[in-house]
């Protein structure tokens, strides 16, 4: 449970707010590459921490992330025209590098120097692993990219696409780390039926045990969580997910299989980007394990990246279906989660809730965040921000003697970290 006012501590990320503050400190991912396909192409309105930007990838293939708003007099640079380096509001003609620097002012005297002097906010910008991430803090803080392993992949090894959820960062964040309803809001009916066949961890021992015991270990860059169940009659089966600063999450995953990220980035207060990425550190990802073979037909091609099930048609929610095939009758998995997610209101009001002990992991996200954002407002910086080798790290999945605590095992530490 939070109060009103630790639930708006925590959830709003405005400028100027100490979360805020604290995401950025942090590369926020803002795009995917391929929404910028092309030098010279149309410029993308781009809303990200409640901030209105534009982003454009100008002639020599450099993507420029500005303010959406023309210091002249405030037109939108999203009607500007792409060209020769730069973007150029089409109010006035005034133009801008990537850098934010003006430079052309056709409005202007020639002999004018105005234009020394005008300047539009220009964030840095660095692109990696299919995504443009931007610096959105202040110069003197800019910390070194995140070590995620899949930032460093072959192309083919690693596959990225994202969603737009109507609702609080936070709240999806804690939907990823509540593993617990993989084996309820996830599920079949015939599920637990079909788990003495399965041929994965997951298929079987997650719904014969749907009360899994939450272990959850802080880590310098977020938490370690094992959510261990019964497996066979000498052994537990352990779910291992993790979230990291500032709205970083990993799933848990078969052993040696692939990972799958989310990034839990805010639009605005009320609004987040569910931007995913999976990655095979071993080898190639198969067709169908790349989004857009198998997950992007799910989303509406109109640029808004809302699900086709979303909370205007009430997920398509087939109530035939629900009697009789899954636990929701929603069809799409991550609709099924957002359906959860976005039905508790934008922002949820935690000064109502009763956390149960599957709730482990919601509990410390919310205090770590909270602690980093009071230590910012105290002077502390952020130590995770500065150690990129504290995000080399992955998701897992094992079944280990009872005896043997899941961060003990020397085969599984080794499949959770990088080296
Ligand atoms: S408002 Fe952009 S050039 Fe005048
Ligand atoms: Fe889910």
């Amino acid at each position: 449970m939070l109060t009103v006012e630790e639930t708006n501590y925590l959830c709003r990320v405005g400028p100027g707010t100490p979360m805020g503050n604290l995401m950025r400190r942090y590369w926020t991912p803002v795009l995917l590459s391929k929404e910028l396909p092309e030098p010279d192409g149309a410029p993308l309105r781009s809303r990200i921490l409640g901030e209105d930007l534009v982003a454009y990838r100008d002639t020599n293939g450099v993507v420029g992330l500005i303010d959406n708003f023309c210091p002249h007099r405030r037109a939108s640079m999203f009607f500007g025209r792409n060209e020769e380096c730069g973007l150029r509001c089409v109010y006035h003609g005034w133009k801008f590098d990537a850098q934010g620097n003006c430079v052309d002012m056709p409005s202007e005297p020639a002999e004018s120097n105005f234009k020394d002097k005008v300047k539009i906010t220009a964030y840095p910008v660095k692109e990696a692993g299919g995504l443009i991430w931007a610096y959105m803090g202040p110069a003197e803080f800019e910390p070194p990219m995140y070590g995620f392993e899949y930032l460093s992949l072959n192309p083919n090894q690693v596959s990225v696409s994202k969603l737009r959820y109507e609702s609080n960062y936070v709240q999806v964040i804690e939907g990823d780390l509540d593993t617990v309803h993989a084996s309820l809001l996830h599920s079949r009916l015939s599920d637990l039926e079909n788990s003495a066949t399965a041929t994965t961890l997951g298929g079987k021992y997650q719904f014969p045990d749907r009360a899994p015991k939450f272990h959850v270990e802080d880590t310098e860059a977020g938490i370690l969580i094992g959510a261990r169940r019964a497996a066979e009659a000498d052994s537990y089966y352990w779910r291992i997910s993790r979230w990291l600063f500032p709205y970083f999450t990993m799933i848990p995953r078969e052993p040696h299989g692939i990972t799958q990220g989310g990034m839990m980035v805010p639009i605005d207060d009320e609004n987040c980007w569910f931007i995913h990425v999976r990655w095979n550190h071993l080898a190639p990802l198969e067709e169908n394990q790349r989004f857009e073979n198998n997950f992007d037909h799910n989303i509406i091609p109109d640029g808004t990246w809302l699900a086709k099930a979303n909370r205007r048609n009430d997920y398509l929610i087939d109530r035939e279906d629900q009697k009789n095939n899954t636990y929701t009758g929603i069809a799409f998995v991550r609709a099924q989660d957002s359906a959860m997610t976005d039905g508790m209101g934008t922002i949820a009001d935690r000064s109502k809730e009763h956390l149960a002990t599957t709730d482990m992991g919601i509990i410390r996200m919310r205090r770590r965040l909270i602690k980093a954002a009071r230590e910012l407002e105290e002077g502390i910086e952020p130590s995770a921000a500065s150690n990129p080798d504290s995000f080399a790290v992955r998701s897992g999945g094992c079944v280990l003697p009872r005896d043997v605590y899941f961060t003990d095992d020397a085969e599984v530490w080794d499949d959770i970290h990088v080296k």
